[in-house]
């Protein structure tokens, strides 16, 4: 496969839309096809006999040959198989049997890709017991779902630590990303099944399937429990590696920060699949549950080598790779043509994001750090590529839009940038709240939301990585403290709100308002209160600041400025009360 479309199939399996549709209840055809149609329409077709196992230096080798988890790891994929094909075999619906028997197919690939594996580095297997069909398959496929849903939790997390900690080097970090995301596919779907499933059922066995469950995690845990009791002598001491293995893939972490990152993995890899699919929520309610129990993150010292490091690599880490052209870009019926050509900020949004490339390729020029340099040139890049994108949708619906030349840049690029970079913390905040609420009156297409999640995402990592950029260096200038660090940001965040409320103004003068405010933002509208965007704003921030390590900083000026003003509002609307009634 080239190059491209090994990304083509990658994003591909990562990011789906049903058919929009509006809402459904949990258990109906159209929940079916949906939970389906995402397994299906999302399968990569990597073949594991053509995977070419990249050399690994003797040290890396060395590590991965002596982690306790292969021979574990082969089994149940062998097992997971035989399980979910056994169950495939006893459904009639044509279409949750042929997604069954695809999720049967891709387990067996795993143990494909992780016998392959273990053979290329020279690693001993023990023999495989023999697989045995199961007597109940509907027990067994839950057994395995479930499973899937504790294992993969965890696993999300270790992969990411290990590929940080550079444990798994980046060319099989490549190889096994697609296992990952299936993992995360399959959990997405087992859990949708199981409330199709159990709303689909003659009454009568409902109480009986409830008990199944109820004795699935029973079971589960038993055999958890079972193996870390085993733990350091057993052979079957890897069942519980995905709970214990932190150390074996060369971190130290603190099992707080463990859990921040398997949450915020979780969110990430299961976010890009339709919203109306149910989430998996039992581990990663239980292990926020946990959370609470354990102490603070510990948290890096600002301004040192280790907080620059870490802001630049996870800026680095969570780049995505895509050509705006080559995005699925959906036809647009007549109406929804209309509502996106009514927007009346395209113009804006454009212009801000050529701007932005510009600032921040001219500041990269100024920056002499050379891992801050890399960081700000990619930062760059993506602005130059939201101009892109911009424009491609510009071009591709036909919206009107004016392209003026830039005004030159300010002379002292430094102060630009920043003014830049608070102006972005702003407007993400309110854009995240506008966001959801288009979202959510299904203004667009979801299909198109999808495409300017990816946006969104990057804009979120561009803020977590300017407010850390920032206080490095302000840490650096001997400003290290909260109030000093405060006092710096308050002057830059009121000349971003005052510019914020001169761009309105114009916006407002040079529309009248006319166009967009009576025709088309009713549908935005529509039961729209200030409260309510502001919760949104709050919420959304909130969400996706979840996906960045704990111990980075995050904008926190306009969350808690809102979190005030919802406070207030809250009491007001308490006390208010009792007088209306
Ligand atoms: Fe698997
Ligand atoms: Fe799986
Ligand atoms: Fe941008
Ligand atoms: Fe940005």
């Amino acid at each position: 496969m080239t190059q491209s479309s090994v990304a083509d199939a990658d994003r591909g399996a990562r990011f789906w839309q049903g058919p929009d549709g509006g809402p459904f209840r949990y258990g109906s055809e159209q929940h079916k096809a949906l939970f389906c149609r995402m397994l299906l329409d999302t399968f990569n077709p990597y073949k594991p006999a053509v995977i070419d196992w990249p050399k690994l230096p003797p040290d890396a080798r060395e590590r991965l040959v002596s982690l306790p988890i292969w021979d574990i790891a082969v089994q149940t994929e062998g097992k997971a198989k035989l399980r979910v094909a056994t169950y495939g075999e006893t459904v009639a619906d044509p279409l949750l049997k042929q997604a069954i028997a695809l999720n049967g197919f891709e387990e067996g690939r795993h143990k494909e890709v992780l016998a392959n594996m273990v053979r290329a580095y020279g690693i001993a297997l023990a023999e495989e017991p023999p697989y045995v069909k199961p007597r109940d398959a509907e027990w067994a496929f839950m057994v395995t779902g479930y499973s899937e849903c504790i294992d993969s939790f965890f696993a999300f997390g270790l992969f990411e630590l290990a590929k940080r900690s550079g444990f798994f080097p980046p060319a099989l970090v490549d190889t096994f990303e697609p296992v990952m995301q299936e993992e995360g596919r399959h959990i997405l779907f087992f859990v949708n099944w199981v409330a199709w499933h159990k709303r689909n059922m003659p009454w009568w066995r409902r109480p009986w399937f409830a008990l199944k469950v109820l004795g699935v995690w029973g079971f589960l845990i038993w055999e958890r429990i079972g193996i870390a009791r085993g733990i350091g002598g057993a052979p079957d001491a890897d069942n519980n590696f995905t709970v214990t293995g932190s150390k074996s893939v060369g971190v130290e972490v603190s099992p707080r920060a463990l859990m921040e990152i398997c949450l915020a993995e979780n969110d990430r890899r299961l976010a890009g699949y339709d919203e109306r699919l149910i989430r998996p929520n039992v581990v990663p309610r239980l292990v926020r549950l946990a959370r609470r129990f354990m102490g603070k993150s510990e948290a890096v010292e600002l301004g040192s080598t280790a907080h620059r490091d870490l802001f630049c690599r996870q800026f680095k880490e969570t780049y995505q790779e895509f050509d705006p052209a080559t995005l699925p870009w959906p036809e647009l019926d007549e109406a929804a043509l209309q509502r996106l050509r009514a927007v009346p900020f395209w113009q804006e949004v454009l212009h801000t994001e050529l701007r932005a490339g510009a600032i921040v390729k001219q500041f990269t020029a100024t920056v002499d750090d050379p891992v801050l340099k890399e960081a700000v040139e990619l930062q760059g890049l993506e602005e130059t590529r939201h101009a892109a994108l911009i424009r491609e949708m510009i071009r591709r619906y036909g919206i009107a839009v004016e392209e003026h030349p830039l005004d030159p840049l300010p002379a002292d690029i430094v102060t630009a940038f920043k003014d830049f970079g608070f102006g972005e913390c702003v407007d993400s905040f309110l854009g995240f709240g506008v966001f959801k609420i288009a979202r959510e009156a299904g203004f667009l297409p979801e299909s198109l939301f999808a495409i300017f999640e990816t946006l969104m995402y990057e804009e979120t990592r561009h803020i977590v990585f300017f407010v850390n950029w920032m206080a490095y260096n302000e840490a650096r200038r001997g400003r290290a403290p909260a109030w000093r660090r405060g006092l710096t940001s308050l002057r830059f965040y009121v000349r971003a709100l005052k510019r914020l409320v001169g761009t309105a103004r114009r916006g407002a003068a040079q529309n009248d308002g006319k166009d967009f405010s009576a025709t088309q933002a009713s549908m935005f509208l529509e039961g729209f209160t200030f409260r309510r965007f502001l919760e949104d704003c709050y919420a959304e921030n909130a969400r996706r600041m979840r996906a960045f390590d704990p111990a980075l900083l995050r904008p926190s000026f306009l969350p808690k400025l809102a979190d005030v003003a919802l406070s207030s509002l809250r009491l007001w609307s308490f006390r208010r009360r009792p007088a209306q009634t």
